[in-house]
């Protein structure tokens, strides 16, 4: 039996699973979703996803990347929502559970890496709000860049970034029902509603298809291309937030009712559409104002100086589109912090039996802290996104490959409780490809990622 959207889970729980823990639960299958498609949709779709394609190879890429969602995304999203649903635990818990102690320092990767995260992905939707706010009151600025440098330094780099963790950690407080279900059930129609109509818009633009051929050109030379695989790989795993427990930790709040391969198929779909929208919605409004020149280099400055200056050059309508854009990003950016926030104040409730609230807070507080370094610095902001995203992401989805391919017992089971025939005969490729596919491929990946990172770094000759 499965719950209906809108229909609390609890109702269609037995009595023996509902009074067992006193582990909190998704209120409904539908919050749940939301709030697992909140935590993939973020700054990853809205700009990494759009830039990447347009870089690297428009259409191949787009392909690409869908096949690493299908073969490598989705399996590993299936590992993480079987190894969470089964134990009911965070990481740690859960690895220890599943696979003995041994497997506890992989759990406090996770939570590392989520910190990690947070640390520098708090700092950029600080900048979010600002934008937001400065549309709302003056307008965008006639000279984008130096409004960045502004923003993105300094005390007022700080003080949004410390109002936006402050938001985060209120919703996280608030617990998994009342705080990030329902969080996420008003914040994630707003934003696709949002990136819709802009993509709408955005048809009308004289120069969109210009705009439409540089993002998605036919290169397909780039398909057989080891650095763009490897690419389309990294950004599947920051885009669906793999690797760090994240959706391991949401699931460990599911029903073993719910069929998860529904799920994760509804996960993946809305947030490749959400990342393929944006890229509609940003490439007409780049090219017609002709700025492909000042999409130089692939950091995230280059959305806050950009956008802003084809926003600005629109006049009243830039400025309503705008306002909107910012708005959808920021609301991106928190329901990803939630799920970051959430792994790591889960863990520490699960393992030092704190409550939700002290928790949130002392681990917030301490995420806050670390935040001095990326606010205040874009170069260790680059580092820390570079290290967590494409090394410590890939390392930790290549050891819960291993882990549920391996080690686990039972993990093939815990995906046919709750499914419907048609996944059933699924499963035996799921297990094929988490134990001889993935791990390979994974490493081939680590090791372009760690070549990368090393030859950013000026260690081990150039690239
Ligand atoms: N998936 C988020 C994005 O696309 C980023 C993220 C990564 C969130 C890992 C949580 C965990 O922006």
């Amino acid at each position: 039996m499965i719950s209906e959207p809108g229909k609390p889970i609890s109702e269609t729980v037995p009595a023996a699973e509902q009074s067992a823990p006193e582990r909190e639960m998704w209120g409904s299958r539908l919050g749940f979703v939301l709030a697992a498609v909140g935590s993939a949709v973020g700054l990853g779709n809205m700009w990494r996803f759009p830039y990447l394609a347009a870089e690297s190879g428009g259409a191949a890429f787009v392909i690409l990347y869908v096949v690493m969602l299908l073969f490598i995304g989705v399996p590993i999203l299936l590992a993480e929502l079987a190894i969470g649903r089964s134990a009911r635990l965070s990481p740690i818990g859960a690895l220890k559970k599943n696979g003995g102690k041994g497997w506890a320092p992989l759990g406090l990767l996770f939570v590392a890496s989520g910190f990690l995260i947070l640390s520098y992905y708090s700092v950029i939707a600080g900048w979010t709000v600002r934008y937001s706010i400065d549309a709302l009151i003056g307008g965008f600025p006639a000279d984008p860049s130096a409004r960045f440098d502004e923003i993105s330094s300094g005390a007022g780099a700080l003080g949004f970034h410390l109002l936006f963790m402050l938001i985060t950690i209120g919703i996280v407080m608030g617990g998994i029902k009342k705080g990030i279900e329902r969080a996420s059930i008003i914040l994630m129609p707003l934003l696709a509603l949002i990136l819709l109509g802009i993509a709408v818009w955005a048809m009308t633009l004289e120069g969109c298809r210009e705009g439409y051929s540089f993002y998605l050109r036919p290169s397909l030379e780039n398909l057989l291309d080891p650095v763009v695989m490897a690419r389309a790989g990294g950004q599947a795993f920051f885009s669906l937030s793999l690797g760090m427990g994240a959706m391991l930790t949401y699931a460990s709040y599911l029903s073993r009712k719910e069929d998860v391969n529904g799920e994760a198929c509804m996960i993946a779909g809305a947030d490749f559409g959400i990342a393929f929208v944006a890229g509609l919605a940003l490439f007409p409004i780049i090219a017609a104002l002709g700025l492909f020149g000042d999409v130089g280099e692939s950091t995230i400055g280059a959305l806050f100086i950009v956008l802003p200056k084809a926003f600005a050059a629109m006049g009243a309508v830039g400025r309503v589109v705008g306002i909107l854009f910012f708005v959808a990003l920021l609301v991106g950016a928190l329901t990803s912090a939630l799920s970051l926030l959430e792994v790591v104040t889960a863990s520490v409730m699960d393992e030092l039996k704190l409550s939700r609230r002290k928790a949130a807070l002392i681990m917030g507080g301490a995420v806050t802290l670390l935040d001095v370094l990326p606010a205040l610095s874009l170069s260790s902001l680059g580092i820390m996104d570079q290290l967590a995203g494409d090394l410590f992401l890939v390392f930790g989805a290549l050891l819960m490959a291993v882990f549920v391919g391996w080690r686990m017992k039972g993990a093939a089971d815990e995906l046919a409780a709750g499914t419907r025939p048609f996944f059933k005969k699924l499963l035996p490729l799921w297990v094929f490809l988490v134990r001889f596919v993935i791990p390979p491929v994974l490493l081939i990946v680590l090791y372009n990622s760690v070549r990368a990172a090393m030859a950013a770094l000026g260690i081990g000759g150039a690239e």
